[in-house]
């Protein structure tokens, strides 16, 4: 098929190389000229496993390209996906300027038939407001169709998802739009649930509530560990042996980042305002999650009092591992109260680091991991990134100014840890 995605961000690229790999001609429309050029060129905007080694396979086989002409992208291809930003604005409600833009301009562009497909994650009744939009704009009931297929990938492991994804959704009220949509995804193995515009709409927000929800449950249960002695990694795994709850998503730690739990989650509860319910679980999620990135820092003032010329190492600084992506992580909440706290800050992380440098200037920016750790005096495991799992904790010890490690992400074995004389608190594990 012919493919326009319109987004070169995380969810625009990964669906343009994705339908690219399976032999579509697609072309990825971006306004920033410097990611076309680059993309162009083989060079990806974001690091994701794999995609580099994808996007050069299918720039050779010309598979796709990338433009900052939408004009050119609505006039040359039969489906159009819509894969804007929709941010969070301060209200918790969603900035959806990006989207209608680009539904102005399909609609001010379109000659003939073409499907619009919207995979930006939008506010319920967005498919229904596009309709209508297109209708007043005097498009004619046969040349176009609005479908709503959410996205569902995990940063990290985008490519692999969307090759494996558990379900897609398609929310559609036509025909004509189905029968496109189902050949679309006929090399696809998972079930693909049709159903109407804003059952697709609602099932995203209500995936990534529920899993926000659920790891702000385990974390509130840590909390507790923490205070009565018993070991969150054993409740967790006992609790997952249940198949109705599931061992996934039960890690306990300083909380949830990025950018779709905490941006969803908000605009759930402001979408459930308008409509009279309040989302008491997820306006609590929320708020446990906020809190819980502070307790690294409550540990620290309990240790000293004052963090004044302390000398304070964050290991990890993206969201979560095998990304660079830095957008709410809890490392920046994190280093901002130290900063508050006068702390002298050391960080180090395999990918993001220059992400963050380009935030705070006063704090000291690493590229090995043991020059961080000299002189300090506590390391705060932020990322779970993988090297931190064979860190030699000897060197530590001895190269530390006081030797103690607060694992925000319950990752180290804290048995071996103190064995070597280095004070270790977690999130809730009694050992
Ligand atoms: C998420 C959804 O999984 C995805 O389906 C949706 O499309 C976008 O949002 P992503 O934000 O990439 O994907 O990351 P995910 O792997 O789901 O993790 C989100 C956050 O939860 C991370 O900060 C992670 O550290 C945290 N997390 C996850 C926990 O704290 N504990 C867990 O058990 C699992």
């Amino acid at each position: 098929m012919e493919i326009c995605v319109i987004g070169a961000g995380y969810v625009g690229l990964v669906t343009s190389l994705g339908f690219a790999k399976l032999g579509n001609n697609v072309i990825c429309v971006d306004i920033d000229i410097n990611k076309v050029v680059s993309l162009n060129n083989g060079i990806p905007s974001i690091y994701e496993e794999g995609l580099e080694d994808m996007l050069i396979e299918c720039l050779e086989k010309k598979n796709i390209t990338f433009s900052n002409n939408i004009i050119e992208g609505i006039e040359k291809s039969n489906v159009i996906f819509i894969a804007v930003g929709t941010p969070e604005k301060n209200d918790w409600d969603i900035d959806m300027s990006q989207v209608y833009e680009v539904i102005s301009q399909i609609s001010n562009n379109i000659l003939n038939y073409r499907l619009i497909v919207i995979k930006s994650t939008v506010p319920i009744g967005t498919q229904k407001k596009v309709n209508k939009i297109f209708l007043e704009n005097g498009v004619s009931v046969d040349s176009f169709d609005i479908v709503s297929n959410p996205e569902f990938l995990r940063e990290g492991r985008a490519l692999h998802d969307f090759f494996n994804g558990d379900r897609i959704i398609i929310g559609c009220d036509s025909l004509r739009a189905k029968k496109i949509m189902k050949e679309l995804y006929e090399p696809f193995t998972c079930e693909i649930i049709y159903t109407s515009p804003e059952t697709a709409e609602l099932t995203k927000y209500a995936s990534n509530a529920f899993l926000a929800s659920k790891i702000s449950f385990i974390n509130e249960i840590a909390n507790l560990c923490n205070k009565v002695g018993a070991d969150i990694e054993t409740v967790a795994y006992a609790m997952g042996l249940d198949e109705r709850i599931s061992p996934k998503f039960l890690r306990a730690g300083i909380g949830y980042g990025g950018s779709c739990f905490p941006k969803d989650t908000k605009a759930l509860v402001k979408i459930g305002d308008k409509h009279g319910i309040d989302f008491k679980i997820v306006r609590g999620a929320i708020e446990v999650n906020e809190k819980q990135r502070f307790i690294p820092i409550r540990i620290l003032l309990n240790k000293y009092g004052s963090l004044e010329k302390k000398i304070i190492t964050i290991l990890g600084l993206s969201f979560k591992p095998k990304t660079d992506d830095i957008r709410d992580s809890p490392s920046l909440t994190i280093i901002e109260e130290l900063i508050k706290n006068n702390a002298n800050i050391k960080c180090y992380d395999p990918i993001a680091i220059d992400k963050v440098r380009n935030i705070y200037s006063n704090i000291m920016y690493c590229y090995n991991l043991y020059d961080a750790i000299e002189n300090s005096d506590c390391i705060i495991i932020c990322t779970e990134w993988d090297e931190f799992n064979s860190l030699n904790l000897g060197k530590i010890k001895d190269s530390m100014n006081y030797p103690m490690i607060i694992d925000g992400r319950n990752m180290l074995d804290g048995k071996k840890v103190r064995e070597k004389g280095i004070e270790y608190y977690s999130i809730g594990k009694s050992n």
